[in-house]
């Protein structure tokens, strides 16, 4: 996988995308439980304040993993154009988490990211244990200029072997900031 694809799968996989001198807004936020055995108790919600979309939520587990495969892909949408796909990865998550990944980028996203969680998650994934996230947004100026405005659809499954245990799917638009 180019370092390029992988930008955009990690800004994608924490909510954000692209563009400086652009507004990141994200109209659904969804997460749905696969594995009902697995999942004990989860929250996803959004809000909408001042041009900005926080993002919300908590997860709980019952059983320890260890092994987390992240399945992701972005489509772009500027009717009537047709649609164009960012990226389709699949990548090891816990060693994202753990910090497998020694890209300078990656960490930096990492530990922005990282302050909205009450923990840093790292495999093993605990059980009986609260993951909250608590009103992510989008910092703007980390973000490379790289699209025109446009709606936006991101896809992350997360599976255990081959496994589907939840998914997350975000919808929003992309539009430029008028300064
Ligand atoms: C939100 O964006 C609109 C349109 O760009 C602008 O008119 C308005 O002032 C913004 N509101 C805030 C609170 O930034
Ligand atoms: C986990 O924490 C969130 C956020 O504080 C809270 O809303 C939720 O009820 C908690 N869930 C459990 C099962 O403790």
């Amino acid at each position: 996988m180019s370092f390029h694809k992988l930008c955009l799968l990690v800004l994608a996989s924490l909510i954000n995308c692209y563009l400086c001198a652009h507004v990141v807004h994200v109209d659904r936020f969804i997460f749905t439980v696969d594995d009902h055995d697995l999942f004990v108790s989860q929250s996803a919600f959004l809000e909408q304040e001042s041009n900005r979309s926080y993002l919300s939520g908590h997860m709980m587990i019952n059983r320890l993993i260890n092994d987390l495969t992240l399945v992701s892909s972005m489509d772009i949408l500027r009717p009537p154009r047709p649609e164009m796909r960012l990226y389709n990865v699949k990548l090891n998550f816990c060693s994202i988490l753990n910090n497998g990944y020694k890209n300078k980028f990656i960490r930096m996203l990492y530990n922005n990211y990282a302050e909205f969680l009450n923990a840093k998650p790292k495999c093993p994934l605990k059980p009986n244990f609260n993951y909250t996230l608590t009103r992510a947004y989008v910092d703007e100026d980390m973000l490379p200029d790289l699209l025109p405005e446009c709606s936006y659809r991101m896809k992350m499954s997360f599976q255990q072997k081959s496994k589907l245990l939840a998914h997350i799917q975000f919808d929003g638009r992309l539009l430029v900031k008028k300064r």
